[in-house]
């Protein structure tokens, strides 16, 4: 009889990860790449001890209830506000996230959304392909200058800081908010300075949200806030949706009181905001942001590792509830 531990693999994974888990534990994977129902995950997990999800899935009271013998989730994502953590230490569950790994990957997406929204790339390219493009033009497709611009850090941590970083490489003036204070060395060495939201806000040429989802960052940004940004301003969302009210971002566009966004994550995924698509100064990923082939790999491992430790009675290395034993 196989003694080894069961686990549910809630959607398909990279092969090296799957080895992983598979060399140490029965494993069962849910091979359509589809986010099982909290019915099916719930049915699935009956047996388990351990449960190696994505953000995708809704890791509740109800799934933790009906999962007796589960003793780790190990989440393939840094941000892990899809599982209720505190009613798993309540059931004695570990759970464990992906830091680190994907900083500068998502860095990079969040680059590439405020250069593509202030230069106005993806209305560029549709142009181009839809055969509008005639000759040169002065003013055509004017945008807004990067480099030398103010840009508003909200949550100054890996990503947050790691986005200071380039924006120092652009010449960029950064200013930053966070729940606690940098040390003296990372404010001279990202030449950033803290300031309260507000200020940052009213400020900022680019705000860039690095916070995660908590209930007190959930709304943090809605119309009052956006009154207090420049109309020339940029917003970029590489975080989570929920920090935004998403109807007040799309009505403060529609207004123009701010001049544009890009964005990488939403508020209901996938489901968008009546009217955001009907905006041309917007930029849209389908949350992407650590979505290069080397980074969801690394993430996945990261999880099957943090997944196999727990369940052979090691320390996993990246645990959310350390104070689990
Ligand atoms: P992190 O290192 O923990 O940084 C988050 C920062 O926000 C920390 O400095 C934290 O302060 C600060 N913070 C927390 N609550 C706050 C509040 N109420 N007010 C002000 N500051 C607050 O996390 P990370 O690795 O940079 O990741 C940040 C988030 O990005 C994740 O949680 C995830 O949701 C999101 N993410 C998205 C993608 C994507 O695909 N789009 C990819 C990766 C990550 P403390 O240090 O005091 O806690
Ligand atoms: C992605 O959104 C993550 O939190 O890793």
């Amino acid at each position: 009889m196989d003694g080894r531990p069961k686990v549910l693999i809630s959607r398909s994974i990279p092969q090296a990860a799957l080895e992983i888990v598979a060399r140490e534990c029965q494993v069962e994977v849910n091979e359509r790449d589809v986010r099982l129902t909290q019915e099916e995950l719930i049915e699935r997990l009956l047996e388990k001890e351990g449960l190696l999800c994505l953000l995708t899935d809704r890791v509740d009271a109800a799934v933790l209830a009906a999962a007796p013998r589960l003793r780790v989730v190990a989440n393939v994502a840094v941000g892990y506000d899809n599982i209720d953590v505190a009613e798993a230490s309540r059931r004695g569950i570990l759970v464990t996230h992906t830091p680190g790994v994907l900083t500068e990957t998502t860095a990079d997406l969040t680059w590439a959304l405020l250069l593509a929204v202030a230069r106005r790339v993806v209305e560029a390219d549709r142009y181009v392909r839809s055969g509008q493009w005639r000759e040169w033009g002065l003013q055509l497709l004017l945008g807004s200058d990067v480099h030398g611009k103010v840009l508003g850090i909200l949550g100054f941590g890996r990503i947050g800081q790691a986005v200071a970083r380039r924006g120092m490489g652009f010449g960029m003036q950064n200013l930053y908010h966070s729940r606690r204070r940098a040390s003296p060395e990372v404010e001279a060495a990202l030449k950033a300075r803290y300031v309260d939201p507000e200020t940052l806000l009213r400020e900022a040429d680019f705000v860039s949200l690095h916070l995660p989802l908590t209930p007190e960052t959930t709304h943090f940004l809605t119309a009052r806030e956006f009154s207090w940004m420049k109309p020339t301003a940029y917003l970029i969302n590489t975080a989570r949706g929920p920090i935004i009210r998403e109807e007040d971002l799309v009505e403060a566009l529609r207004m123009g009181r701010i001049a544009g966004a890009g964005l990488d994550v939403y508020e209901r995924e996938p489901t968008l905001a009546p009217g955001l698509t009907d905006l041309p100064n917007v930029v849209l990923a389908p949350h992407i942001g650590s979505s290069s082939v080397e980074t969801r790999t690394r993430m996945a491992v990261m999880a099957a590792e943090n997944l196999t430790a727990a369940l052979a009675g090691r320390r996993p290395p990246n645990p959310v509830n350390p104070e689990i034993p």
